[in-house]
């Protein structure tokens, strides 16, 4: 089969496309024939060797897969072949067919393409956590949501409007507001243009309950001086690079509370109640209330390039690899 390879961590012209021996199904595992694997911003930082999680190379990146069972190792059972199924594969996703734990597996609802379904575990999964669990988001709260146009952002976006919030989307340029305001988004901020903190102030009239902040850096500050007494601001990641640090007597004004997420730590640590999260999540698709966004599709020899775009901050949305 074809696959993905990172020859050796480092620079992403390090990252090929290679044929290698079809996998088999060891016990509770199913072989799945991959129709689109997601692209995130972690795959690139994992290849270059800028993670905390770094596997011995050579390796076959990407996290996230949907596809069809293609055959069962001993002892499966729930699974048949031709089954539409999603799930996290930790590595191995950005290839013809990858093995997977059954018990990891979760049929793709019908509303979903392979496509959306490739795109949506890690994202839709890190906005739920964040916005339901970790920062219990009431209907009625204002949010502002930076990186609005990247894949956690967006997803912050979708769950907060299902939520009932109202919804601020702030990212670099108007191009990368448009899924937003495709969303039904009105509240809109260019954070490399006006003042982010004068703005969310100003749409929110007088500041907002909840901030999520995947991209780190400059920004964190004036999205934290915006929230007004008792706000919760969301460290979810730091995509521009720069860990942010705050005074933190900012924090004490007001009452505000600093809230850490990390979904991936907790998802492996509770795999029940990230199977229970995640069936929420698709409840919510099934009942229409959420819309993740249709993903651009390109096939593998693009996964160094796409990762390379994510890395350097020209993706607009989300990308799948189609085998
Ligand atoms: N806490 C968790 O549990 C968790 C889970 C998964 C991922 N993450 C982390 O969350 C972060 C965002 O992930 P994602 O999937 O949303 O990534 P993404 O799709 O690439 O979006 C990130 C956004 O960050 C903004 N950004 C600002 N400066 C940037 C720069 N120098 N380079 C790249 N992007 C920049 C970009 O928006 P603008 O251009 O509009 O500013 C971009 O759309 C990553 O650091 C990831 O590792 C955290």
């Amino acid at each position: 089969m074809r696959a993905v390879v990172c020859r050796e961590l480092g620079p992403l012209d390090n990252v090929v496309v290679e044929q290698r021996d079809e996998p088999v199904a060891g016990p509770g595992q199913v072989v799945v024939s991959v129709r689109a694997a997601g692209v995130n911003f972690v795959d690139g930082l994992i290849c270059q060797g800028r993670y905390q999680m770094r596997p011995p190379a050579p390796y076959v990146p990407g996290g996230e897969i949907a596809g069809e069972v293609a055959s069962l190792g001993d002892g499966v059972t729930g699974v048949q072949v031709g089954d539409r199924v999603m799930a996290m594969t930790g590595f191995g996703a950005f290839a013809e067919q990858v093995v997977v734990s059954a018990g990891s597996l979760e049929p793709v609802p019908d509303a979903l393409s392979f496509a959306q379904a490739a795109a949506f575990i890690q994202s839709y999964s890190t906005a739920w956590f964040t916005l339901a669990r970790r920062a219990a988001l009431s209907e009625g709260e204002w949010v502002l949501v930076l990186g609005a146009g990247g894949g956690i952002g967006l997803a912050a976006v979708d769950v907060a409007l299902a939520l009932g919030a109202n919804v601020i989307a702030a990212a670099s340029s108007e191009e990368k507001l448009g899924s937003a305001r495709a969303l039904g988004v009105e509240c809109t901020i260019v954070y490399e243009a006006e003042d982010l903190k004068a703005r969310a102030r100003e749409l929110s009239g007088g500041g907002v309950d909840v901030v999520v902040d995947p991209v780190g850096g400059r920004h964190s500050e004036p999205a934290l001086r915006a929230t007004r007494p008792f706000g919760r601001f969301c460290v979810v990641g730091f995509a521009s690079g720069p860990i942010a640090s705050v005074p933190l007597n900012q924090v004490l004004l007001n009452n505000r509370t600093v809230v850490g997420v990390d979904w991936g730590a907790w998802a492996f640590s509770d795999q029940r109640g990230n199977h229970e999260l995640l069936a929420e999540l698709l409840d919510m698709v099934r009942a229409g209330r959420i819309h993740p966004a249709v993903p651009a599709e390109r096939s593998l020899e693009d996964a160094a390039s796409v990762m390379t775009g994510l890395l350097e901050r020209s993706v607009k949305g989300k990308v799948v690899l189609v085998p």
